[in-house]
């Protein structure tokens, strides 16, 4: 499924990235295209390198070699500063542990991304609460909040500034079964309505179903997934 022409730039494009870290070799060449409005799963085996892949593709660590690009720009040349000014606004994170912000508001959480990248992000901050269910909750502090909520937050937090690519690891894989579903439903439905380019990495096979495409990360290549 995708929101794109076929010549627009992919949301998120890969090519050929290599990555290790002391003494071993992670990634052996992995390249992966996601469009606008489509979600790509990722799965693979414990220790296999898929956080090591997000964090390539989320610019928060730089390939040994290879390419990434964030919709129609390469970033992998950009300083780490420059990259940080670019992901805020265009690459929105959803990791297992959500990391909120425990001394401010829910609500307050949701807007830190847009007001990172110069938006004031309050009006959306309360529509997309309003769209996991959590209208009410806006002024409570993280700390009152169960654990499928405080994921709610975050997937709503990932969409603050409607950006082009959304970047999970194992966003339910610390919720039970139900909370999962739900949480996967939510960040799949929202990021398709708004157009994004998801890539999430999952353990859950339900979840990893409910995408357009799900690779497998094996021995440091990707390719599809079969059975899904
Ligand atoms: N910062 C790091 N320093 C050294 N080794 C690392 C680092 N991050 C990951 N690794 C190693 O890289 C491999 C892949 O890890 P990871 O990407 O976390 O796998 P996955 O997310 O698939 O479980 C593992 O062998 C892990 O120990
Ligand atoms: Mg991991």
């Amino acid at each position: 499924m995708t929101a794109s022409s076929p010549h627009s730039p992919a949301a998120l494009l890969a090519r050929d990235l290599r990555h290790g870290f002391a003494g071993s070799d992670v990634l052996h060449g992995v390249s992966l295209e996601v469009r606008s409005g489509e979600v790509v799963a990722v799965t693979g085996p414990s220790g296999s390198g898929k956080s090591t892949l997000l964090h390539l593709l989320g610019g928060l660590d730089t390939p040994q070699s290879g390419e990434v690009w964030w919709a129609g720009e390469r970033v992998d040349t950009l300083s780490t500063q420059a990259r940080a000014g670019r992901r805020a606004g265009r690459v929105g994170l959803v990791f297992q542990h959500h990391y909120l912000l425990e001394d401010l508001t829910v609500a307050q959480n949701v807007q830190v991304p847009a007001l990172l990248a110069g938006q004031d992000g309050a009006a959306r901050a309360h529509d997309l609460l309003a769209r996991v269910g959590l209208a009410e909750r806006g002024r409570d502090l993280p700390g009152v909040l169960s654990g499928g909520e405080r994921q709610r937050v975050a997937v709503a937090r990932a969409l603050a500034t409607r950006p082009a690519v959304v970047l999970a690891d194992e966003p339910t894989g610390s919720l039970d079964r139900a909370n999962a579903e739900r949480v996967a439903a939510l960040l799949l439905d929202l990021a398709r309505q708004e157009g994004a380019g998801v890539l999430l990495v999952t353990h859950d096979d339900r979840v990893a179903a409910r995408a357009d495409r799900a690779l497998h990360l094996l021995d440091g290549r990707i390719g599809e997934a079969v059975g899904l």
